[in-house]
């Protein structure tokens, strides 16, 4: 089962999840309430932010020619305004580290976490939330440009509206923003916060919204320099209807992907980022069946989701796919495999009807900081010592760095 020529294969990477120390990020206060909703806190992370050396040749030493990574806005702007040299620096060894070892880099600008000023000020409910991004977009640009291929605007705009809409969070949540409270109105909580209001998903669930500020920054990396390839990467769960839940699973996939999907038609690319399928009944998502194997995040082993995504994504993006994250949250690193074969034999029956995929990175290349889950939930391609910053490669990682190598599954 072979793939296209100049397939990227590779793994992706999220700055809060993995660089550790990153202060000034909206998140790391909810992390430190004392009601926090987060199990763990980020701290160090696996200290990605100085070791991004070492991962990066270890990727590209099995085998892998593409890494996925965000840039971290709250490092870059820590105050609205003003940009990190220092920060900007940063991302350019590391993008330079990858063109070094032959690895494409493939960019995010945001991955969830934003600058808390930008939070405050009522996040991406702000009616200025398109200029204060797209003013980023363009400061990140002018200084990294230059060496970028492929861009990625927002990481899984369309979350909240997914989860609203398959009855995860109740409707209008987030409908406002989620960073409703600015720090006058909500004195006493931590860095600002009040903990009883303040709530994570920062996305809105309105379409318009966030395809307008993916559209700002699009337009600012667009004006270069450099000439790389702009989308947006969607969380696109399979979404199956149960019995009795047709209508709400048409509806659920309407508004919480198809929408998304064709906010992508004027993009050089769409991102598809998926894991498992939910079955939707009349009153949403029905939990796995007993029996039914689960990953560490409960949900459903079924790899199949891939391809169904993909194909998805063929009929209402039309536009070139990047799958930007697919994997498994196990300790089994057996089933990552089997998981990872399964996805990927999808993924070429896809690519066999038509789709034109142009790369593949796995979710996730270190063992993380998975958001309010904490760091107990392993996607990793390579685990990390959390004391020590010790890394060490699991069979999985081998195993994708041959099917790299070979461009094709075994
Ligand atoms: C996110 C990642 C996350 C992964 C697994 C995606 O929704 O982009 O940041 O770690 O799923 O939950």
């Amino acid at each position: 089962m072979g793939f296209p020529e100049g397939f990227l294969w590779g793994a992706a990477t999220a700055g809060h999840q993995v660089e550790g120390g990153n202060v000034n990020a909206d998140l790391w206060p909810l992390e430190w309430m004392p009601d926090s909703i987060f199990v763990d806190r980020s701290g160090d992370a696996c200290d990605h932010y100085h070791r991004y050396p070492e991962d990066i040749a270890t990727l590209a030493d099995l085998g892998l020619n593409a890494y996925r990574f965000s840039l971290e806005w709250s490092r870059i702007e820590p105050e609205p305004g003003y940009f990190s040299r220092a920060a900007l620096d940063h991302y350019r060894r590391m993008i330079a580290t990858c063109l070094d070892h032959g690895v494409t880099p493939v960019v995010t600008y945001n991955h969830f976490t934003t600058p808390r000023w930008f939070a405050g000020k009522g996040g991406w409910g702000d009616p200025g939330a398109p200029d204060s991004f797209g003013r980023y977009a363009e400061a990140a640009t002018k200084h990294l440009g230059d060496l970028l291929s492929w861009v990625g605007t927002l990481n899984e705009p369309n979350l909240m509206a997914m989860m609203q809409h398959t009855g995860a969070v109740p409707m209008g949540t987030g409908d406002r923003g989620l960073h409703v409270d600015t720090p006058e109105a909500a004195p006493g909580g931590i860095g600002g916060y009040d903990s009883s209001r303040y709530r994570i998903g920062h996305v809105a669930a309105d379409v318009e919204r966030m395809a307008a500020v993916h559209r700002r920054a699009a337009e600012a990396i667009k004006s270069g320099p450099g000439n790389a390839k702009v989308g947006w990467s969607l969380a696109l769960v399979d979404l199956q209807p149960a019995e009795g839940g047709e209508e709400r699973c048409e509806r659920a996939r309407q508004k919480g992907l198809i929408d998304w999907l064709e906010v992508a038609r004027d993009d050089d690319y769409i991102g598809v980022q998926t894991y498992s399928r939910n079955r939707i009944g009349p009153d949403g998502a029905v939990p796995p069946g007993e029996g039914v194997p689960t990953m560490q995040t409960g949900w459903e082993v079924y790899p199949e989701a891939l391809s169904h995504t993909v194909d998805l994504a063929v009929e209402h993006a039309r536009v070139p796919i990047l799958v930007t994250e697919n994997g498994m949250a196990t300790s089994d690193d057996e089933a990552r495999i089997a998981y990872t074969r399964a996805a990927l034999t999808g993924l070429s029956d896809s690519i066999g009807r038509g789709a034109d995929v142009r790369g593949y990175l796995h979710w996730t290349l270190l063992d993380n900081f998975e958001w309010m889950s904490g760091y107990a939930k392993t996607f990793g391609l390579v685990a990390v010592d959390l004391a020590s910053f010790e890394r060490t490669i699991k069979p999985s990682a081998r195993w994708l760095g041959e099917v790299a190598r070979a461009n094709a599954v075994p």
